[in-house]
């Protein structure tokens, strides 16, 4: 995938036959319910440097659909239960995509499990943030899961959507602390803040080519660039550390 700009004026003219080159990314996310993460993307990105959003949604009252609207932002819905099967509706929905021509598909809790068809018509352009350090509980109640487990550090991950459920490559991960009086809603609740510092970082590194999806490899890279054009408007951290890390929840000790 070629880098993408943040900002059409720093398109390198004549550079490249990708038509997406050159012109404002378009990022189309897609959402299922209160849409949290896509506030975070769009209020992340100042206006004139923002992509051109698009919002859809398999469920035509998600929250995070009317928020959009009330934002400006142009939606549509594909409701899976039009559908007579998950093919069917995969189909109509890469459709809607394709119509659209996005440089990046985001999904931010999207409630849908995708068909290996649809994963690999847009193979270095979906990316998907789940709530736990992956590979470590990939599914639903991961919050439950990872306190029964008795893992000490949890967190959040952005990854590439493969065929195989919540197991694409990671492009980044947000790590939060465990804490003693720690129940799934509490442990989600400070995951989900770590969502959103970390969703907008990995999306804006991707717009900024700052990482690059390298098909052969099939990992996420950071592509070389030539020398004196480091710019650091593109520095990415693939890690975002909460900032309880960096204080006694750490060690587990009271503070003194
Ligand atoms: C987030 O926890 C995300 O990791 C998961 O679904 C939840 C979506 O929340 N995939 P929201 O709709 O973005 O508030």
């Amino acid at each position: 995938m070629p880098a993408m700009v943040a900002n059409p004026s720093e398109a390198p003219a004549g550079q490249s036959q990708d038509p997406r080159a050159g012109r404002r990314p378009r990022v189309a996310v897609l959402i299922s319910g209160r849409g949290s993460n896509l506030r975070a993307l769009v209020g992340y990105f100042p206006s004139s440097a923002a992509p051109h959003w698009r919002v859809i949604s398999n469920e035509p009252q998600a929250a995070g659909l009317a928020w959009a609207q009330a934002q400006g932002i142009a939606t549509e819905s594909v409701c899976h239960r039009d559908f007579p099967s998950r093919a069917a509706f995969d189909a109509a929905l890469l459709a809607r995509l394709q119509a659209f021509d996005p440089d990046l598909v985001v999904l931010a809790g999207f409630m849908r499990i995708l068909t290996p068809d649809f994963c690999q018509a847009l193979a270095g352009r979906l990316i998907n943030i789940h709530p736990a350090l992956l590979p470590a509980f990939t599914g639903l109640d991961t919050h439950a899961r990872a306190l029964t487990a008795g893992v000490r550090l949890h967190g959040a991950t952005v990854h590439a959507v493969t065929a195989e459920l919540d197991h694409g490559p990671i492009l980044a991960q947000g790590v939060v602390p465990v804490l003693p009086d720690d129940t799934p809603e509490r442990l989600g609740e400070r995951v989900l803040e770590i969502e959103h510092r970390l969703y907008p970082q990995a999306v804006a590194a991707v717009l900024s080519g700052a990482m690059a999806w390298q098909a052969e490899a099939g990992r996420w890279v950071r592509p070389m660039r030539a020398a004196g054009e480091d710019d650091p408007g593109r520095a990415f951290t693939p890690l975002v550390l909460h900032p309880l890390l960096c204080g006694p929840a750490v060690t587990g000790l009271p503070p003194s």
